[in-house]
């Protein structure tokens, strides 16, 4: 696949893509050419068999300043209507596979949003989040106030969106934004080794499970266990969960298939 301002290599490690966000000089700014081609790298992954786990990732300075500050100059409230930048989110946040950041510098703004689509997050002890738009007399709006105050509560998401203040890697992990913390020269190799974890197992029972947690942020209790426990019928339907209950028996690793 090639790209201008990505690097996508569909067999980083096996049955494990990556994307890189490759727009240095910027900090790798999200403008909506890069947002495109993210979202048309991860729309062709998705339906790629042999791919069972993406990687998003940045450099080791920058996952991502945001959005391209350069390309809102001039702009009106109903230019940024007619431009709809985030139906290109919304495509992004329908990813079936799991979906990893590996995350070093800076995750600002969008950048900071776009982790946040992410099913996990790994990132280095150089990792900054922060939600700066308040500077710029804006605030976050690719999920920003919702994703962020779901992940760390009130009072730490109002403080980054209201002042604009960054959060270290630790400081991230001890509020719950992100799965873990490692060396800047490991982030990478960790987020292999957890996609590597996922991507063992059954791709049908993954894909099921990822849509059921992600539906506690859209629903009741009850709508969310209604929807989980017919999820859960769901896997009864594949010859993996066959597999797997009849390898545990046997006393022997399951092979399975994703069907
Ligand atoms: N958009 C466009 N260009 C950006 C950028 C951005 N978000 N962030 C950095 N750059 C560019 C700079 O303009 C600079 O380019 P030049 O060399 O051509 O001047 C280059 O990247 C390097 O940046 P700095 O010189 O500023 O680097 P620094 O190390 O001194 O500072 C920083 C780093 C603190 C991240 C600083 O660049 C910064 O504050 N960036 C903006 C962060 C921000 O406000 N992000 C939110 C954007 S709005 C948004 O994301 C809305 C949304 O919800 C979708």
């Amino acid at each position: 696949m090639e790209f201008k301002y990505i690097l996508v290599t569909p067999q980083y490690a096996e049955e494990i893509a990556l994307i890189q966000i490759n727009r240095p000089k910027e900090l790798n700014a999200l403008s909506l050419e890069v947002m495109g081609e993210i979202r048309d790298a991860i729309k062709t992954l998705d339906n790629d068999k042999s791919v069972k786990a993406i990687i998003l990732t940045g450099n080791e300075k920058a996952f991502a300043a945001g959005a391209d500050i350069k390309q809102m100059q001039g702009k009106g409230a109903i230019d940024m209507l007619a431009i709809d930048q985030f139906t290109t989110w919304d495509t992004i946040k329908r990813t079936k596979k799991p979906l990893i950041a590996a995350v070093s510098g800076f995750a600002l703004g969008g950048g900071c949003e776009l982790v946040m689509i992410c099913d996990m997050i790994i990132a280095s002890e150089t990792a900054k989040f922060g939600q700066p738009e308040i500077n710029l007399a804006i605030m976050p709006g690719a999920g920003g106030t919702q994703r962020l105050t779901r992940a760390v509560g009130k009072a730490l998401a109002m403080e980054m969106v209201l002042a604009g203040r960054f959060i270290t890697a630790h400081e991230a992990l001890q509020a719950g934004l992100i799965n873990k913390v490692v060396p800047v020269e490991l982030y990478l190799e960790e987020a292999v080794i957890l996609a590597k974890q996922i991507t063992r197992f059954s791709t049908v029972a993954v894909q099921l499970a990822k849509e059921s947690v992600n539906q506690a942020f859209n629903s009741t209790l009850d709508e969310g266990l209604a929807f989980e426990r017919k999820n859960f019928y769901m896997c009864y339907a594949s010859e993996d969960q066959k597999e797997g209950v009849q390898a545990f028996v046997d006393k022997r690793p399951a092979k399975f298939i994703g069907k």
